[in-house]
């Protein structure tokens, strides 16, 4: 089945269960420090996940573009793609295992026609206090002798290391404050027999490639503490499917890269280079993967840097070069051109983006052409034996030069190449140090982002949620001092600090930034109640609220009012569009200060406030 069939035949099956359509978030999130993109359906949702009424009620549905960087080393076998579609529905303290578990597997099998007989599931084992899920258990069960086969056969139970799903994965690797849940997976076994370099025998979560995992209904229903798990106030649904996949699993075709979205793309890498899939599946499988990623990444306004989202885009759209140029490909344009043609029928923008997205791509490569060059210099330059100083003479240079470790290292850190790339240029050294070298920097990179994600996720920590309402107060207070026409461009909270950014040309004077922290402090000082209602866009349009919204799907919103003891309008200080939470009362902030102010660009600022 194609792509947007699949996405059709979901929505509307979900919708006529109830549920409301809600908007296919961005692939670079607004408003959550712990991590650069979107990687699943619920990332949007975590407060309504931990307890926050949702303005569409407590049945949703979707379509998510989500891109996991963690994957990228993956990339080259026959199931994994750093981007992917993931359907998603949820069930906010609303419906629960009974209803999930046959509506998946109707869709599954009446929707999408998938042959019962194919289909294995695996259930949680159990972990610590939290039971066996022997519920689940049952439901398949019961679904799998509707349908006369032997639930024995295809039911498989394991610990939390397969069958529990948070955003941090594992329960001992949650940070306090995340959700998580026990979760039940649906696996596609294809008609290949099993490899035994993978094991002796073969079972839903064997990585010989017989089993791709369909689909993920997670129940959320805990959350971690510093005394172990809690139950949230709800019980939720979340379920989260590949698009990608699921197209395999209808076309019984076990290469994802052969099915009917990226058959299209890899001819015409076939075609541009005059080279065979067959005998270089790898490699067209990088240049697909990475490009398509590239594509989405930059449609959502990225551009190569070596910061951040900048940097993740750097790295697949090179290692995609390296791998076009190992084919000899020439003309990366049909390439790009056919990922546009196949995904437009579930993105059109990118066809109106076409152009734009083309140049940044094109310009990338040229300055990756420059970083070689240079690194080639770098090299010359210690290496003098190697050849002349004479700018590009290193092409001439015939055979490979041995080159130290640590040099080989400073061409990774310094320039971005990776060891493979660094041999390609006729580099040799000793791959054993260079590793060495590399874990050490790994170690500290991720204990860096353990931080990171530590501080910013526990999101609905009493600090951030201060330094979310705070935000509010500076909102309106901005455009109390500079006037109506400044509004919020972004924000990014943490439990440190918080940051906003707005649209103004030019520097705050010493007397306006003076003028905006007395506002928000007197607010403060006033202790205003804070209270959400939910209400029609239009409503909430027409009595002024102001921030951040998404028309799109968007029938009711969520509007948060600060000051106003009635939810009468008028007497409130701050209306605007959120999915919260808030604190209660202004008086439970303590202090309020503005650290820092600088400009993003022109009609483009960005204040640092510390909140506590
Ligand atoms: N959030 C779950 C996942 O990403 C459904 O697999």
């Amino acid at each position: 089945m194609k792509a947007g069939q699949i996405v059709d035949e979901y929505i509307k099956f979900f919708e006529e269960r109830g549920h409301v359509r809600i908007s296919n978030s961005p692939l670079v999130p607004e408003n959550d420090p712990t991590t650069l993109f979107t990687s699943s359906g619920m990332q949007p949702l975590v407060p309504y996940l931990l307890g926050e009424p949702h303005p569409q009620g407590k049945r949703l549905v979707n379509v998510q573009n989500s891109f996991r960087a963690q994957d990228i080393d993956e990339i080259g076998d026959n199931r994994h793609t750093t981007f992917f579609r993931m359907l998603g529905n949820w069930s906010l303290g609303d419906y629960f295992k009974k209803e999930e578990i046959p509506w998946l597997f109707e869709f599954l099998t009446k929707k999408l026609n998938i042959n019962p007989a194919k289909l294995y599931v695996t259930v949680f084992d159990g972990f610590e206090k939290i039971k066996r899920d022997i519920e689940s258990e049952k439901i398949w069960r019961t679904l799998f002798e509707s349908v006369n086969l032997n639930p024995d056969e295809r039911t498989f139970f394991y610990g939390a290391d397969k069958n529990w799903w948070s955003r941090a994965g594992e329960p001992k690797d949650m940070p306090v404050g995340e959700p998580g849940g026990p979760d039940t997976e649906v696996f596609y076994q294809f008609d290949v027999s099993h490899d035994e370099k993978f094991g002796k025998t073969c079972h839903p979560n064997c990585q010989c490639g017989r089993f791709l995992e369909i689909a993920n209904s997670v129940f959320m229903q805990y959350k971690k503490t510093k005394n172990g798990f809690e139950e949230l106030p709800q019980k939720n649904v979340d379920f989260g499917g590949g698009l990608e996949r699921l197209i395999a699993a209808t076309e019984n075709q076990q290469d994802i890269f052969q099915t009917s979205l990226f058959a299209p793309i890899i001819t015409t890498i076939e075609n541009t280079t005059a080279k065979n899939y067959a005998l270089n599946q790898k490699e067209m499988r990088v240049v697909a993967d990475h490009m398509i990623a590239s594509v989405f990444i930059i449609a959502n306004n990225v551009r190569p840097s070596n910061k951040e989202q900048g940097y993740i885009l750097r790295r697949l759209l090179r290692r995609s070069f390296d791998n076009f140029d190992l084919l000899n490909g020439e003309d990366i344009n049909s390439v790009l051109e056919k990922i546009i043609d196949q995904y437009k029928d579930t993105d059109d923008y990118l066809v109106e983006k076409f152009a734009l997205i083309k140049n940044v791509i094109l310009e990338e490569g040229q300055t990756y052409k420059r970083t070689l060059s240079e690194a080639k210099k770098f090299i010359r330059k210690k290496y003098p034996s190697t050849g002349s100083e004479r700018a590009g003479s290193m092409d001439e240079i015939k055979g490979t030069t041995e080159i130290s470790a640590e040099d080989a290292f400073s061409l990774y850190t310094s320039h971005g190449l990776s060891p493979t790339q660094i041999e390609s240029l006729g580099f040799t050294f000793d791959r054993q140090k260079f590793a060495g070298l590399m874990g050490k920097h790994q170690k500290i990179s991720r204990a860096g982002a353990k931080t990171k994600f530590a501080g910013g996720l526990a999101d609905h920590s009493e600090a951030t949620i201060k330094g979310h309402t705070a935000t509010h107060l500076m909102h309106q207070a901005l455009r109390d001092v500079l006037g109506n026409q400044v509004h919020q461009t972004g924000s990014n909270i943490t439990s440190e600090r918080v940051r906003f950014d707005f649209n103004f040309e030019r520097k705050l004077t010493e007397e306006e930034r003076r003028k905006v922290e007395e506002i928000v402090r007197q607010r403060i000082k006033e202790n205003l109640p804070v209270h959400f209602e939910i209400m029609p866009l239009s409503k909430a349009k027409e009595i002024g609220a102001i921030g951040l919204f998404d028309e799109k799907y968007q029938e009711k919103v969520k509007v948060y009012f600060v000051g106003g003891p009635e939810p009468g309008l008028d007497k409130a200080y701050s209306v605007e569009f959120c999915g919260g939470p808030h604190v209660r009362f202004t008086g439970e902030i303590k202090s309020f200060k503005i650290i820092k102010e600088e400009s993003l660009g022109k009609n483009n600022r960005r204040i640092y406030a510390e909140v506590e």
